[in-house]
């Protein structure tokens, strides 16, 4: 199976916003990240705005020439945004005012009814909707009552522990995901060093969403080749 690349763009405008500057512009890195073979762009609108910008969905909805991923929390403002904007996917995700970055996936299972009707409002627009969740069988589950079509597995616990424990299950959450008639797609927290045991581990993860480590990556190599070396290990 061919691997997609998604690239999370959101660290460009961190940089940016860290100077409340015009530049780095996340535009611009979609743009090369495109041109060296990534299948898709990534951004997070959080609640706090602290590096996605409202002006930056509306600009990258104009140019990206893949598919504009948006991930964002289940909340009235930001329907009221994805609706406005129209990407091609919504992630929805958790999110909790402060945190450092996001912390877990989303309670499908203990929220089924909220998610279902925000991923239906979505999925009414033409929205492509997925669930970021835990890799846990009741997440997966849930997801497939509150019928979405993709999941997007949190991968931090294996970025974080390197445990084997964790890869296990991040391969069974896909197998069954998979056997649901679920898309699975995997990110956050993955590098150049854990990204090859994971996809050797669950080989029917079809997506990887990678932002930071991506990002950090081309201060040192540039970014056209750090994209490109993120999709030669998913080759
Ligand atoms: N996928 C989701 C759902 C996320 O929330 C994030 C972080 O915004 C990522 C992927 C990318 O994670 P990282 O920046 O750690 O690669």
């Amino acid at each position: 199976m061919t691997r997609r690349l998604g690239v999370n763009v959101d660290h460009v405008a961190t940089l940016r916003q860290a100077r409340q500057a015009r530049y780095p512009d996340p535009l611009a890195a979609a743009l090369i990240a495109e041109r060296g073979g990534a299948a898709q762009i990534t951004v997070h609108i959080r609640g706090d705005r602290r590096h996605i910008q409202d002006h930056d969905l509306r600009r990258l909805r104009e140019s990206v020439q893949t598919l504009l991923n948006i991930e964002a929390a289940c909340t009235e403002e930001m329907a009221g945004i994805l609706l406005e904007a129209r990407p091609h996917r919504v992630t929805l995700v958790a999110e909790r005012a402060g945190e450092v970055t996001t912390e877990g996936g989303l309670d499908v299972a203990g929220n089924a009814d909220e998610v279902a009707a925000f991923a239906r409002r979505l999925g009414a627009a033409g929205i492509h909707v997925a669930l970021f969740i835990d890799p846990d069988d009741a997440q997966v589950d849930a997801s497939r009552v509150a019928g979405v079509d993709m999941v997007e597995l949190n991968t931090a616990r294996w970025a974080e522990t390197g445990d084997i424990a964790e890869l296990v299950r991040l391969a069974r959450a896909t197998s069954r995901a998979r056997a649901l008639g679920l898309a699975v797609a995997a990110g956050h927290g993955l590098t150049l060093h854990n990204l090859a045991p994971l996809c050797a581990a669950a080989p029917e993860i079809e997506e990887y969403n990678i932002g930071h480590a991506l990002i950090a990556d081309a201060v040192f190599f540039g970014l056209d080749a750090s994209v490109r070396r993120y999709l030669e290990l998913l080759a």
